[in-house]
């Protein structure tokens, strides 16, 4: 039987932050220039060496009935990076034979990355390690070259692409589900629910001295041409955004889904803080080479430079990393002024 591993404290975990009786912040929108939310370690497994019983019978999010036999080779593929995070705090990262670009954690970092052109699959860099089981919830690759892995005998586990604060149990108990280890996602999703609790009472205690919830926007920019979106709540930006005590701009327009970072967009949205990914943000040229695109310096925050940045794969990353994700941001967003 698996035995029960402690999640070790690490720096900007749920829990170490302070409780509400931690750091108070100051008015959010007193600060300005740019800060960087701590990056979040990597997941502590929730079991010590687990053995997964297979073989794992589970209904994918297609309906159909998916027998895994073995976990030996895995694959997950996920633009978010959270079903990465689930099979590493299900203690089964030495599994792991590969990795997106979006997988940034520590552990696998010199894993070989199976992704090419942006978020597309390249089959044969998937197909030269040999998995034995492909977990995915279809943000990266296309339909068709799941078809063409399958039609090349890799189990492939489709699970629903849900990126939102009430998901995240569901996501940590299918994924253990198709790996044969149930019990230690009962574990994994119990320490995560309470660390989320005391996530929250720590960015209430941060946002205590913000009377007035600052307009915020998610911003996803990729180099210096037309990769530039504002992200909506279907693509995860709201349940962050309402979280860390801010008003989602993007939502209050109507905003779901990708929309294009024009002029116009920006400056009607008009948001007193931009949340972005880091090495998006270094890609175009850094925090001075975003604000110098249309629209964004005649926005508050870019007038007054505040973008927060988190870690490309821990920003939207809905998973075991959620609240050390928040606590991190919040710290950011309510204590750290960039000098501008
Ligand atoms: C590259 C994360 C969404 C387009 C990357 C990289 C990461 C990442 C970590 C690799 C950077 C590097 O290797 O230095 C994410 C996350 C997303 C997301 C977490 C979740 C919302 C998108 C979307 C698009 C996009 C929606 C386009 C519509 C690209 C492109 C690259 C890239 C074009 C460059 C690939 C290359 O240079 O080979 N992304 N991305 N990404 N992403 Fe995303």
């Amino acid at each position: 039987n698996p035995t029960t591993a402690s999640s070790s404290p690490a720096p900007a975990t749920a829990g170490t932050a302070g409780t509400a009786a931690g750091p108070a912040g100051v008015d959010a929108l007193g600060l300005s220039g740019p800060a960087q939310a701590a990056t979040v370690p990597d997941v502590t497994a929730a079991v010590k060496d687990p053995r997964p019983q297979l073989p794992a019978k589970v209904t994918d999010s297609n309906g159909k009935t998916i027998t895994v036999a073995s976990t030996d080779r895995i694959l997950a593929l996920d633009l978010y990076g959270t079903l990465t995070d689930t099979v590493i705090g299900l203690g089964l990262e030495k599994n792991l034979v590969g990795r997106s670009n979006s997988d940034t954690q520590a552990a696998i970092k010199d894993l070989p990355v199976v992704t090419q052109s942006g978020h597309d699959l390249n089959t044969e860099a998937v197909l030269n390690l040999n998995p034995t089981l492909i977990l995915t919830n279809t943000t990266i690759g296309s339909e068709e070259k799941y078809a063409q892995l399958e039609n090349a005998g890799v189990t492939v586990v489709r699970f629903e692409q849900t990126p939102s604060l009430d998901s995240i149990d569901d996501t940590i108990e299918e994924v253990g589900d198709a790996v044969g280890l149930p019990e230690a996602a009962d574990t994994l999703a119990e320490r995560t629910d309470a660390e989320l609790e005391e996530a929250k009472a720590t960015v209430n205690a941060l946002k205590a001295n913000t009377p007035q919830a600052p307009r915020a926007v998610v911003l996803y920019v990729r180099g210096t041409a037309g990769v530039f979106f504002i992200l909506g709540k279907d693509y995860g930006a709201s349940d962050i955004i309402g979280a860390l005590g801010l008003a989602d701009s993007a939502a209050e327009n109507g905003i779901t889904q990708l929309k294009p970072a024009n002029a116009e967009a920006l400056v009607s949205l008009d948001p007193q803080i931009v949340l972005a990914m880091e090495d998006g943000v270094k890609s175009a040229g850094g925090v001075e080479g975003l604000l110098k695109r249309p629209g964004m310096a005649a926005t508050t925050a870019g007038s007054t430079q505040r973008v927060i940045t988190a870690a490309d794969g821990q920003l939207l990353a809905y998973g075991p990393r959620t609240p050390g994700n928040l606590v991190a941001l919040a710290q950011a967003i309510y204590t750290k002024d960039g000098g501008q």
